[in-house]
């Protein structure tokens, strides 16, 4: 509409006098904020902003391709696409304590982008390189700096800006949706022109999979997983609750598939199965500090259920997770 039309032209002008002739780069991570920081710059300022988009490993199913697909193809923006899951996954072995791999991963993230960052600089002698590190930084994420309420938000938020990365790299920053709240950003996506069904994800953590992955991450349970979760949540998109006409993918929070590193027996035509267990976990929340484990019909649980037992080898049990929040959390790690 006309006032949002306003506001970007608005923010638009504001990056362009901040930036002036000087080069930003941004860390893409294919959820919601980064992508809206991405599409706002890129409007404002085009072939002087660089996406990097750091693959660690722990993505959902095609995630990669749909970021690049987006914002390379459809956006014609300049992205760097870096896979470095062998060296997270190397990283992480052997490493089991929940804590320990958010470190790990947080650091590892920050390595890997101030090296890309610095070959950009390297790859064009003479340019000054970027003057400017573009985060997705939205207004709940100023508040709650000002005053981190629990461990838990202190490690969040460490992982959000990447722990004083633009410092580390002697960067400004630009943070174009400082003062917006997730509504107003996701309004400001969509009137950007990203689609629908990127703007209203459910959150996704930093660390990814490596905190669904319950104990050590391994590539083989990090392919079982991913593989499980892309039919859970392609039954959420697809069945629609008909009271309200929405699908159980919006009258949900969050949703995901956790991998147990436990066996369990089964059966399989006439052979005995020994394989893994995975637990569906499904929320409603208005702010994620509580939350209700979601009432999903039975019928879909049956469904996913069943696709997931005879669509991913190596998987013969699924549980679905009756906790809510307190004193269970939301993600299992
Ligand atoms: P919990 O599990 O604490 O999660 O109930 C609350 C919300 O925070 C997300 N979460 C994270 N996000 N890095 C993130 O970027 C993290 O380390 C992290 N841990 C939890 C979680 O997905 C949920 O939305």
């Amino acid at each position: 509409d006309w006032i949002m039309q306003n506001h970007i032209e608005e923010a638009v002008q504001n990056i362009r006098a901040q930036v002036g002739d000087e080069e930003v780069i941004l860390g893409l991570s294919g959820g919601v904020d980064s992508s809206v920081a991405a599409a706002l710059i890129h409007r404002a300022i085009g072939e002087q902003l660089t996406c990097v988009f750091v693959d660690h490993g722990l993505l959902r199913l095609h995630e990669g391709d749909m970021v690049m697909e987006m914002f390379a193809g459809k956006l014609h923006a300049k992205v760097v696409r870096v896979d470095a899951s062998e060296l997270f996954l190397r990283e992480l072995a052997g490493v089991s304590d929940p804590e320990q791999k958010r470190k790990i991963i947080g650091r590892l993230f920050v390595d890997v982008f101030k090296a890309e960052a610095e070959k950009l600089k390297a790859a064009r002698p003479g340019s000054k390189g970027a003057q400017w590190l573009a985060q997705g930084t939205i207004y709940p994420d100023v508040i709650e700096s000002g005053g981190a309420k629990s461990k838990k938000a202190v490690t969040i938020k460490s992982h959000h800006n990447v722990g004083g990365l633009p410092e580390q790299l002697g960067l400004k920053l630009l943070e174009p949706l400082r003062d917006l709240f997730k509504d107003e950003v996701r309004e400001l996506g969509v009137a950007l022109g990203l689609p629908h069904d990127m703007v209203y994800r459910h959150p996704f953590p930093g660390p990814g999979l490596g905190v669904r992955i319950l104990g050590e991450v391994k590539k083989e349970y990090a392919e079982l997983l991913r593989r499980a979760d892309a039919i859970f949540i392609e039954e959420l998109r697809s069945t629609i609750e008909p009271h309200s006409g929405k699908s159980w993918y919006d009258l949900t929070s969050q949703a995901f598939a956790v991998f147990l590193p436990v066996k369990s027996v089964g059966v399989m035509g006439d052979a005995r199965t020994y394989d893994w267990v995975v637990a569906l976990r499904a929320v409603q929340t208005s702010d994620f500090m509580t939350a209700d484990w979601a009432e999903l019909p039975y019928a879909l649980l049956k469904k996913v259920s069943s696709r997931i037992i005879n669509e991913v080898r190596g998987i013969n049990r699924v549980t679905y997770d009756v906790s809510s929040k307190p004193p269970a959390t939301i993600e299992w790690e």
